[in-house]
């Protein structure tokens, strides 16, 4: 592992942000990520590197549920399992909260996010038409929205040990 895993801390929101932005194109701000993890039902781990944040996952409790509501990797460090042990690391924190399901989003077209779900257990148990409404110069129309569920503490058993 070229990472250590731990919980996230306020002072990550900056490095939280420029990791998501350097992922996606729509990046969530500082602020953005200051006001989830200043929540008391949020909880986030990061993926530390020698150079900073590798990756993180910010979840939060919603009644008996874990949602996880992003998860990225920075890009030259993707494919490495990074976000899968971030995963991995939210799952033991929503069974020490006593959660009983994951559910999150993903858009129809993120097939990398989609992939690591799958292997992950996840499967689909809705979907949101339209959901998404991408902008910038190279949007097309709205994406669908699947929505992704999975037991807390069961794996796809396709992770790394
Ligand atoms: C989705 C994302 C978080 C995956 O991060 P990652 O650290 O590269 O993922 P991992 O290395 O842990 O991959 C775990 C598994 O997921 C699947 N996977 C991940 N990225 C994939 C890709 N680009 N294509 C196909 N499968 C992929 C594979 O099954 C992979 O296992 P393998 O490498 O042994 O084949 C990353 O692509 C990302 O940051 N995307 C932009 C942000 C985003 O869309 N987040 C999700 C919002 S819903």
């Amino acid at each position: 592992m070229i990472w250590s895993l731990r919980p996230a801390l306020p002072e990550d929101a900056a490095a939280m942000a420029a990791v998501h932005s350097a992922a996606s194109t729509n990046g969530w701000s500082e602020a953005d990520f200051a006001a989830w993890l200043a929540r008391a039902e949020a909880f986030a781990c990061v993926a530390a590197g020698e150079a900073g944040l590798s990756a993180f996952g910010l979840a939060l409790s919603a009644g008996d549920d874990a949602e996880l509501l992003m998860i990225a990797t920075f890009p030259s460090v993707q494919r490495r399992g990074a976000a899968r042990d971030v995963l991995s690391t939210l799952d033991a924190e929503a069974q020490r909260r006593g959660l009983g399901r994951w559910v999150l989003e993903a858009a129809r077209d993120n097939l990398a996010a989609l992939a690591l779900y799958r292997s992950e257990g996840f499967v689909e148990i809705a979907v949101r038409p339209g959901y998404y409404r991408p902008t910038g110069p190279a949007a097309s129309g709205p994406v669908d929205a699947l929505v992704l569920a999975r037991a807390v503490g069961v794996s796809g058993g396709h992770g790394r040990t």
